[in-house]
């Protein structure tokens, strides 16, 4: 079989045995996202499903979240404040205890035991109340270190706390940049460069797992062994990781781990964030106090976080929850939990193990569509693929450079097809085909219509272009993608 055409993509997507999982998804129609008047129903199908590349950024809705929200509702209309001591159906937990199970079942989306997991509060808050935890500036050691290009939360996070502790972040944040000014990718040897030249004055790194913008993987194992062979603190902004690549986080070492819930983690915008805190961290022996003055590591605490036994009492002495679960700091919204236990049980049906082997698969099946074409081999430069072109080192997202003047053209073709991917200005498209619900077809498909759109618009003729034209000859059976 001829290996560029559709039917090859076809055929892997009759032998992907996660094929079934994309009807666990409410995929938006072409005239969900354009509304009706966009649609030329003498052409074509209103209800063809759109290409949904954009999981990295906001996951589809599983088709099973308004069953369960629609559960909870019941259970606290019918049953009041005892809901927080019932089970409520097979899928729903009592309110009481939502948040752990939501843990539980986390935990092994990200290699972690139960006890080292909690969903609570925002990715951007868990990032506050780590550093809370774990930066402890001594005069010595007061340094933070991150990546120059880190997601803003972070950078700001991070200069607050120095801040607050008075320390100057001009000093005391230090930046790795790539080394290559041509590559926005972070080399592990340059990281341990970095880590060695600052090793005597810092106190913390805090990385990316999968960086937001290049998509590149971080060697999450081998950068955590290194700081801890330092004596440095390590925690990892998993916003872009989880859901995403296989984390083995409590083998890795690592000692604390944030990450948001909506992205490939399906649980709707805003959702409930995870947050990981390694074992060793999280005893508590009033004993001995061996963890912390008082026996446990300090933190910003709240009466969530406080022993389960005692948490009704209304004591005034604080003693944590040991693990996670201890960081916690008030009564978690049930009906947000509930949108993230509906995507666990998603999850539940697969492992990560077989999520992130389709994900390579597609992924790099995207990648190489991408690298034979003639747009990406033009010495014009149309565009560049700056996600490392080694598996093991992205996850699902390509990040794709655009030749300058070119994204606004192309993106508006792309919408005009119902395709969702995203955009970082001035001139990158992230393109994210997501294991569970996506298809190597659709793969095939984007790759047609973003091939013809950049191609036009470099040629500067894409205004009045037939859209369907643009999906060239080869894009037979386009509309009857299911
Ligand atoms: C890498 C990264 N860090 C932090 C955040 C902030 O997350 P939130 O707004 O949920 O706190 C995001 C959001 O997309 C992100 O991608």
């Amino acid at each position: 079989m001829d290996k560029s055409g559709r039917e090859h993509a076809q055929a892997l997507d009759f032998e992907d045995p996660l094929k079934d999982i994309r009807e666990q998804f409410i995929i938006p129609t072409k005239t969900d996202l354009l509304g009706k008047q966009a649609i030329d129903a003498s052409k074509e199908d209103s209800s063809r499903p759109c290409i949904y590349f954009c999981g990295n950024s906001l996951g589809l809705q599983p088709q099973r979240t308004a069953q369960r929200v629609k559960e909870h509702l019941e259970a606290w209309a019918t049953k009041g404040v005892t809901g927080h001591f019932v089970q409520y159906g097979p899928n729903l937990p009592p309110f009481l205890h939502v948040d752990d199970v939501a843990a539980q079942k986390m935990a092994p989306i990200v290699g972690a035991l139960p006890s080292e997991v909690a969903l609570m509060e925002t990715l951007t808050a868990n990032i506050h109340l780590m550093l809370a935890s774990f930066y402890r500036p001594t005069e010595d050691r007061y340094r933070i270190m991150i990546e120059g290009k880190a997601f803003p939360s972070d950078h700001y996070a991070v200069e607050s706390h120095l801040k607050h502790h008075g320390q100057r972040p001009e000093k005391a944040m230090v930046l790795i940049e790539p080394k290559d000014p041509d590559s926005a990718i972070l080399d592990t040897t340059h990281i341990f460069n970095m880590i060695d030249a600052y090793a005597a004055t810092t106190a913390l790194i805090l990385l990316p797992g999968v960086q937001y913008y290049t998509g590149q993987y971080l060697g999450i194992q081998a950068i955590t062994a290194y700081a801890h062979s330092r004596g440095i603190l390590i925690g990892w902004d998993l916003a872009h990781a989880v859901g995403n690549v296989d984390l083995h986080l409590h083998d890795w070492d690592v000692d604390f781990a944030l990450w948001c819930n909506y992205k490939y983690l399906n649980s709707g915008p805003g959702s409930i964030a995870g947050l990981f805190v390694h074992e060793n961290h999280g005893h508590v022996n009033l004993e001995t106090a061996s963890c912390g003055e008082d026996g446990y590591r300090p933190r910003l605490s709240g009466w969530w976080g406080a022993d389960r036994s005692t948490r009704f009492q209304m004591g005034n002495k604080f003693v944590p929850i040991p693990g996670a679960a201890g960081f916690q700091l008030g009564n978690p919204s049930a009906l947000a939990l509930t949108t993230v236990l509906a995507s666990l049980e998603v999850f539940s049906l697969t492992s990560m193990t077989a999520i992130r082997r389709k994900s390579i698969a597609l992924t790099g099946y995207l990648a190489d569509l991408l690298l034979q074409s003639r747009n990406h081999q033009s010495p014009d430069n149309v565009y560049s693929i700056i996600t490392p072109l080694d598996a093991a080192q992205r996850g699902a997202q390509l990040s794709v450079k655009l030749k300058p003047g070119l994204l606004d053209k192309v993106l508006k073709v792309l919408e005009e097809e119902a395709i969702v991917v995203d955009e970082r200005k001035p001139d990158v498209i992230r393109i994210a085909p997501a294991p569970l619900y996506n298809t190597f077809a659709e793969v095939w498909d984007f790759v047609q219509v973003f091939e013809a759109a950049c191609r036009d618009a470099h040629a500067g003729t894409v205004q009045g272009t037939d859209s369907a034209a643009l999906a060239g000859q080869d894009a037979k059976g386009w509309n009857t993608i299911k």
